[in-house]
């Protein structure tokens, strides 16, 4: 109840330009600024360190340039441009090649040809230099679509790319069969937006024994996948299933996102297990920072004290 309620809360205030204002002024402007905990950056050389401060750490890394929901087809193109340029720099620095992208930010709510050309582009770019490139998953409006247009190039041959499913979504044990028959690389997640009871789980332990019953079934048979949640239930879930099933730490990674549980990042690399976390940097940063807040409304404290202290 209490997650709905939040999540609900700061869907509604992303949407406040004024908000939006306030935060892009204090919410970078010095190292120490509170936005910082959770996004690297503006700028893809701000990302750069942070991934390689990340792989020193012993762990894997996803870049995300962040950006969604633009509505014209200049933008969608400019987004395309920048990641371009992204995959150029990450090539230039030698940090790991792999990145993630979501596809309202290429153009998806203009209509789904400008979306799939500008990932096009991207995947043709990104093949030919072996990197891995994420589809993120939007909101339910955008899940079949997504899918869709993942399963056409896959089947066009862009196979370097892998989906994220949300346990959050009833949907979603039918999407991963889908997606499993493909032989798609898939990210567990349990879902970032809020969703209708008619088609979202409405309560906590649904989602989480959802969560469960689609990990155990890609643990098992799936294609190298993306166990990703900051939820030391779900983990020792999973650490028990794999232990069950003698499926070995190299067959499935562990994912979290930059600034959140780094402890627990650090404590499954140290035991052997592969972690990737995912780095979210770019000047589009605040939707994504509103997310995170709503899911974890304590956070709220820390960045009233960042606004504080930038006096
Ligand atoms: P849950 O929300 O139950 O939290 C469990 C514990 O984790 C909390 O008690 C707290 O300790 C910690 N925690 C969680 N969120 C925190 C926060 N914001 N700040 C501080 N601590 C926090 N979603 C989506 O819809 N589409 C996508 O493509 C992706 N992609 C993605 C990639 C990666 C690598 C991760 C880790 C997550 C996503 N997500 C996502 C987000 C995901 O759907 C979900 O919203 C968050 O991971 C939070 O859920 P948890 O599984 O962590 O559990």
């Amino acid at each position: 109840m209490l997650d709905t309620l939040s999540k609900s809360l700061f869907h509604l205030l992303a949407a406040s330009d004024g908000l939006k204002r306030l935060a892009s002024t204090y919410g970078m402007r010095s190292p120490e600024s509170f936005a910082r905990r959770f996004i690297a950056g503006e700028s893809v050389h701000e990302a750069i360190e942070a991934a390689r401060q990340v792989q020193a750490r012993g762990m894997l890394v996803s870049l995300d340039l962040l950006g969604e929901s633009v509505a014209s087809h200049t933008e969608a193109a400019k987004a395309t441009r920048e990641y371009l340029q992204v995959i150029d720099e990450i090539i230039d620095a030698g940090v790991e090649r792999n990145i993630s992208l979501k596809l309202t930010q290429l153009g998806l709510e203009i209509d789904r040809a400008t979306a799939t050309d500008n990932l096009r582009r991207i995947l043709d770019v990104a093949g030919r230099h072996e990197f891995f490139v994420r589809i993120d998953m939007e909101n339910s409006p955008f899940t079949e679509v997504t899918l869709d247009i993942f399963e056409t190039l896959w089947q066009l041959g862009y196979c370097s790319a892998g989906v994220v499913l949300q346990s959050a979504l009833k949907r979603s044990e039918q999407d991963m069969q889908r997606m499993m028959r493909l032989g798609a690389r898939i990210r567990l997640v349990k879902g970032a937006y809020k969703e209708s009871r008619s088609i979202a789980y409405a309560s906590k332990s649904d989602v989480d024994a959802a969560y469960v019953r689609m990990m155990r079934v890609l643990l098992t048979d799936a294609t190298y996948p993306a166990i990703a949640t900051h939820d030391p239930a779900m983990i020792e879930a999973t650490r028990a299933w794999a232990q069950e099933r003698q499926i070995p730490p190299e067959r499935f990674e562990f994912q979290m996102l930059f600034g959140i549980r780094r402890d627990l990042q650090q404590s499954l690399v140290d035991e052997g297990y592969r972690v990737r976390v995912y780095i979210p940097f770019g000047r589009e940063w605040f939707p994504y920072f509103m997310r995170r807040l709503g899911e974890r409304p304590a956070n709220v404290g820390f960045v009233v004290r960042g606004i504080l202290s930038e006096g």
